[in-house]
């Protein structure tokens, strides 16, 4: 069966049910600013599942095209996706779990023609904790209907809700076997993971409060969810989604080996490269925020993958998008999706150049003794240029570096968890114990996110300075600064509170200088000549021998901004956005403050 047909099929035979078909939502959810992407079908009904009264009646059908990242580590395996379509259909205070049931069960087996011996299901256990007891009237439904594998399980089949209170309920589950071995007697999908779930029937009859407790819903709803990629592999007895013929194309596009279709980079590529045109398609641009980093992640796995299959032909790949999904997503023949990635993926190479060059300068200088070392080195790269650990373990593999995987895992693991460490007992005297990985004392984030956040605003604080001395003068030296992910405070000499126009003057320096798109570069240097540079420094504070001086531009002689700093950076102001002044205040006799943001 191709995905035209099931299409088709699922649609029409629940308009044989009084259905109405609806149209799809963005992947950005337009009224709910709360949640990064529309992961489910029912996510854009909300209000009606809880109550308000849909136009087009309450037996609802479509297609939904869903993300979900919560599974990014394991895609590269048979059946997760990022991206996927949901067949879906609701029932907003009509049918209830007999129809749901039965309508499934006919759906499976005869539309699709799975045998009943290859199906099991799952009911709801109950547990104590939403004082829901066991599903017996779906277990009773589904007994009536002779199947004979019911699981009771707790967890996996409560669904929702998808906000911390909202529209949520027991759920029974299809699933289908999938392997070619004899099911055993007793396999069910709680203890077999050969069971492959294609259908969520949500019984959506309760309301979780904001303070925990669930209550029932004044309307009983269905909500069902089908994975259109999983039903296609289980119903064409493929042993992943990667072979179903909306993947293949994609699959085939990226290496014409017979088994890509099993190759993890193969799969991580195709995957993350389809959601990234979805997503773009929807109005995501990569950048350093919220749905911006999430596409951002992709592209660069995505790219990552590439390099290590050798793969270049992305106008092959993006045909192969668009052969696929053009006839049912018009939107993405109308941008220029390939040329965003394509972007995004330079700026990538940039910064891994960077990272390696790092990498480099470090083995040529043998600092690289032992598994342990080269751990470190890794670690480090990781830590200032982004380098993803993985590619810092192949390269340093590829250099002849590591003598065991084992070791230098082991040894990457120890240098985590004492930086975590390190970073916790740095964080809980400051802030109570809120976990950071970044804190350089100067510098504070406790995730990636914030980290990205927190390079932005360390580059935006070297040209701040810059700016307040084009503007104030020369004699404008640093006496304080502190980064965290939600600003700069910047602490400086200078007699006088700022006047409007001064503020106004130093932020257009600073945003003129941003556009321009500067590298930001790094030198290793004697403290000597490090001090010849012209690059700014403490005058009172002890240096070591040898000192970094980062700086702005591909020349340090004149460049716009130089600075003795350990960093971590940005790799280009272009990545910064717009520097924003939102306070300027007195910081004692003769200091002045600035606190200021950055915005995309
Ligand atoms: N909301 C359920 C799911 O996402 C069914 O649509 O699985």
């Amino acid at each position: 069966m191709n995905h035209h047909e099931l299409r088709k099929k699922f649609i029409e035979f629940y308009k044989k049910q009084g259905h109405q078909e609806i149209g799809q939502a963005a992947l950005v959810p337009q009224q709910d600013a709360s949640v990064l992407f529309t992961t489910a079908g029912m996510h854009p009904l909300i209000p009606f599942l809880m109550g308000d009264t849909h136009p087009d009646g309450s037996r609802l059908v479509n297609i939904q095209r869903c993300l979900r990242t919560g599974d990014i580590e394991e895609v590269g395996d048979a059946t997760h996706n990022t991206f996927f379509e949901m067949l879906g259909h609701w029932s907003l205070g009509d049918y209830f779990k007999h129809e749901a049931i039965d309508w499934s069960y006919k759906f499976v087996t005869e539309e699709l023609g799975i045998p009943k011996e290859k199906l099991a299901v799952t009911v709801f256990a109950g547990d104590k904790l939403r004082g829901v007891g066991l599903d017996e009237e779906a277990k009773q439904r589904w007994q009536s209907l002779g199947m004979e594998r019911i699981d009771e399980l707790v967890e996996d089949n409560w669904w929702g809700p998808v906000h911390s209170s909202g529209p949520c309920g027991p759920t029974t589950e299809i699933f289908v076997w999938s392997a070619e071995a004899e099911i055993p007697p007793n396999s069910l999908p709680g203890n077999d993971e050969r069971w492959v779930e294609i259908w969520n029937n949500v019984f959506m009859e309760f309301n979780k409060t904001e303070d925990g407790q669930f209550e029932p819903l004044d309307q009983k709803n269905i909500d069902t969810g089908v994975g259109l990629e999983r039903v296609l592999m289980t119903v064409n007895n493929y042993d992943s989604v990667y072979q179903t013929d909306v993947l293949a194309p994609i699959v085939a596009a990226i290496s014409t080996d017979q088994l890509a279709h099993a190759d993890r980079d193969v799969r991580i590529l195709a995957d993350h490269i389809r959601a990234a045109f979805f997503m773009i398609a929807d109005g995501v641009l990569p950048s350093n925020k919220d749905r911006g980093y999430v596409l951002r992640r992709l592209i660069r796995r995505a790219v990552q993958a590439a390099r290590k299959l050798d793969f270049t032909d992305w106008p092959l790949l993006t045909e192969a998008i668009l052969g696929v999904y053009g006839p049912y997503y018009p939107q993405l023949l109308e941008q220029e999706i390939e040329a965003e990635i394509l972007a995004e993926q330079q700026k990538f190479t940039k910064q891994l150049t960077k990272a390696v060059n790092f990498i480099e300068k470090a083995v040529q200088a043998n600092q690289v003794v032992n598994d342990e070392s080269a751990a470190n080195l890794a670690f480090l790269a990781y830590q200032s240029h982004a380098l993803p650990l993985e590619l810092g373990y192949e390269i340093l593999t590829e250099a002849g570096l590591v003598l065991g995987r084992k070791s230098f895992e082991q040894a990457l693991d120890q240098k985590i968890k004492a930086h975590q460490e390190v970073s916790r007992a740095g964080s809980e005297k400051k802030f109570g114990g809120h976990g950071l990985i970044l804190d350089t004392g100067e510098l504070k984030a406790s995730d990636e996110t914030e980290l990205k956040k927190v390079l932005r605003l360390h580059t935006a604080t070297h040209i701040l300075q810059a700016s307040l001395r084009a503007v104030l003068g020369d004699q404008i030296t640093q006496k304080g600064s502190d980064i965290n992910a939600d600003r700069l405070r910047f602490d400086f000499n200078y007699p006088d509170k700022l006047t409007a126009e001064q503020k106004a003057e130093v932020e257009a320096w600073a945003n003129k200088l941003i556009e321009q798109g500067l590298p930001m570069n790094c030198v290793e240097l004697s403290l000597v000549e490090a001090k010849k540079t012209g690059a700014l420094h403490f005058f009172d504070h002890k240096y070591p021998d040898k000192v970094k001086v980062h700086y702005l531009g591909d020349s340090i002689s004149d460049a716009p901004s130089k600075e003795f700093c350990g960093g971590p950076h940005v790799s280009n102001t272009n990545e910064i956005g717009k520097l924003k002044i939102i306070k300027e205040q007195s910081a004692g006799a003769g200091i002045r403050r600035i606190k200021a943001i950055v915005e995309d």
